[in-house]
């Protein structure tokens, strides 16, 4: 078989030892035996949102991905589409790539696990494992599951009975079928990171988040943990790394997978600067193999342990796991033509709640795209900008008689009020960023959207008569205020909606340099008395509306096709 890919380019950074500057966020590398879905691209999306966050904090960040290319499930995939492994894998690869790409994820590395990068890498890590004796030759004797690459005890597995009504066992956690196996492979001594893996999350409470999935990581602890088989024979199991040393033996593909994390970094030689500073996103359904399995293999090459696991649930459609069998199936391309990158990202980002699954629906971005991108947002943009309220097209002027800072002038205490929550969301959205609650954070700064708006309403700017001196200041503070409120969603909104935060940006004249988060953090100086260097400034071009309502599709199959009857 021509299996081994020649090495990708890699892409180079500049190391430094300020390794506190920096971050390294990855992503599950994606099975290539089914098609890339939205819970693919939420995974993806939630991660690209960390990753430009830490990037507008000034941090120099890596953002990886990728493809998980062996095992029996894709052997058996490839088999099945009559096509050799790794044409096969690198099909279906390019299309994961693809969707990334048409998502607007901006992953500094997408590996691959048939790359020569990756074999050095698989098999310097199980030499050391095996050097400093954490595997042992052995018999395996137990369950598998194919669909989940996983072995289970038997108090993982249950009774059920397959669609032709004969009696099967299942795997409890997952519903898929598992198989006994009983064969002579290597085993990695597991049991005997049990203590340990317990002092690293009692010494590290945010570890695993949200803390429910740190509480059922604790839980499983509390049982003994068996040793893990880390290989395969070969006349079982060809597509896969081969065991150093061993023709015969093959590589466990999730051994293999998690190694990923450390090729991407530079693993085995240049790793350290971007190992020290790992976090990775995962789904609820590889928990285990991320915040069990993978800390011990790391425990045992004495490597350091990642900074976070982050943790989210699932998507589902009306009430059902997504899968090619029920054809429920949600194309993520598709989705993101229909309601555009930005929408569907938000939709993802501010609907998806980590602890608990989450339904998706398309009325449902529908309704939330309309309200929260079209009318909400759009309209304050609309409002500062239209030629109608600002004839000159500038970043309007502020007056501080208009609007001092001790309660006078012409603003209310509601006004007070809008301006504290404006200044404190840069604060409560980098908390519930840093806590992977992007939902949070959204509706915070969708409630203060509605703040603006409410603002503007209220003191109806376009009601005031500018030829009155007094008036127009007040008329060009309101709009001020807004616009500096507005500059502030902008910059906020650049991890979740790129495209809508650069036209708001573009839009109120706020250039590539000045919207990094610290410059959200400068919330409208001439109420304090400083000077505000967007004031007086001119508007970018109008580019047209922020976010064209989307129209409800129509129910399917009503509409008789035109000659027939
Ligand atoms: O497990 N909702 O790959 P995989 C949300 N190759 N996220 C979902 C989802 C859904 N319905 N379905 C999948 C593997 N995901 C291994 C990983 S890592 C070293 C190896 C996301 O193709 C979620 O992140 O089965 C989940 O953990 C991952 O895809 C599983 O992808
Ligand atoms: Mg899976």
């Amino acid at each position: 078989m021509g299996r081994r890919l020649s090495q990708a380019p890699v892409l180079r950074y500049a190391c430094t030892d300020d390794s506190g500057r920096s971050y390294y966020i990855t992503t599950p590398i994606f099975y290539v035996n089914a098609a890339p879905h939205i819970g693919h691209v939420y995974s993806a999306v939630t991660a690209d949102c960390l990753h430009r966050y830490k990037i507008l904090q000034g941090f120099s960040s890596r953002f990886a991905t990728g493809t998980d290319e062996h095992g029996l499930k894709i052997q058996q995939a490839a088999g099945t589409a009559g096509k050799e492994p790794l044409t096969f894998c690198t099909e279906v690869s390019d299309r994961f790539r693809h969707v990334f790409k048409s998502c607007a994820v901006s992953y500094t590395d997408f590996i691959r696990t048939t790359e020569d990068s990756h074999w050095r890498a698989v098999e310097h890590f199980w030499s050391t494992l095996l050097n400093k004796g954490w595997i042992y030759k052995g018999t395996y004797e137990g369950w598998y599951s194919t669909p989940d690459e996983s072995f289970l005890t038997p108090g993982q597995v249950t009774d059920s009975t397959d669609s032709m009504g004969r009696a099967i066992k299942i795997s409890t956690e997952s519903g898929h079928k598992v198989e006994w196996m009983k064969e002579e492979n290597y085993l990695f001594r597991l049991s005997g990171f049990q203590d340990r893996l317990r002092e690293w999350l009692q010494s590290n409470p945010k570890a695993i988040q949200p803390e429910k999935f740190y509480n059922i990581v604790l839980q499983w602890l509390e049982n003994d943990l068996p040793d893990l088989s880390v290989s395969r024979q070969r006349s079982r199991l060809q597509w896969g790394i081969p065991v150093p040393g061993d023709p015969e033996q093959t590589v466990y593909v999730w051994l293999d997978a998690l190694v990923n994390y450390l090729t991407v970094a530079g693993y085995p030689e240049t790793h350290s600067h971007w190992w020290s500073v790992v976090h990775h996103v995962v789904g609820k359904d590889i928990l285990k193999f991320h915040a069990i399995y993978w800390p011990a293999f790391l425990l045992a090459a004495e490597l350091p342990l990642p900074r976070a696991i982050y943790v989210h649930s699932h998507w589902t459609v009306q009430g059902k796991k997504m899968s090619k069998s029920l054809g429920n199936v949600v194309d993520p391309v598709e989705t993101s033509q229909k309601f555009t990158v930005d929408g569907f990202r938000y939709f993802l980002l501010r609907q998806g709640v980590p602890d608990t699954d989450c339904d998706y629906d398309d009325d449902k971005v529908v309704k939330l795209c309309n309200s929260e991108l079209a009318d909400s947002l759009g309209g304050l943009l609309n409002r500062c900008t239209a030629p109608s309220l600002n004839p000159e097209q500038v970043y309007s002027h502020f007056c501080s008689t208009s609007f001092p800072k001790e309660a006078r002038g012409r603003a209310v205490p509601e006004d007070y009020r809008m301006i504290e929550a404006v200044s404190g969301l840069p604060a409560l959205v980098k908390e519930h960023f840093e806590n992977l609650q992007v939902y949070k954070a959204l509706e915070a700064i969708s409630a203060c959207v509605r703040l603006t708006n409410g603002f503007i309403q209220r003191h109806a700017p376009w009601k005031l008569n500018c030829s009155d001196a007094e008036d127009k200041r007040w008329h060009d503070t309101i709009l001020h205020v807004a616009m500096e409120c507005l500059r502030i969603y902008g910059i906020l909104l650049q991890p979740v909606t790129p495209g809508l935060a650069d036209k708001i940006l573009c839009r109120i004249g706020v250039q590539p340099g000045e919207r990094s988060w610290d410059h959200a953090l400068d919330f409208l100086s001439k109420y304090d008395r400083r000077d505000c260097p967007y004031e007086g400034r001119k508007l970018g071009p109008d580019t047209g509306v922020l976010f064209n309502r989307i129209e409800r599709s129509k129910p399917k199959g009503n509409t008789p096709k035109p000659g027939k009857r």
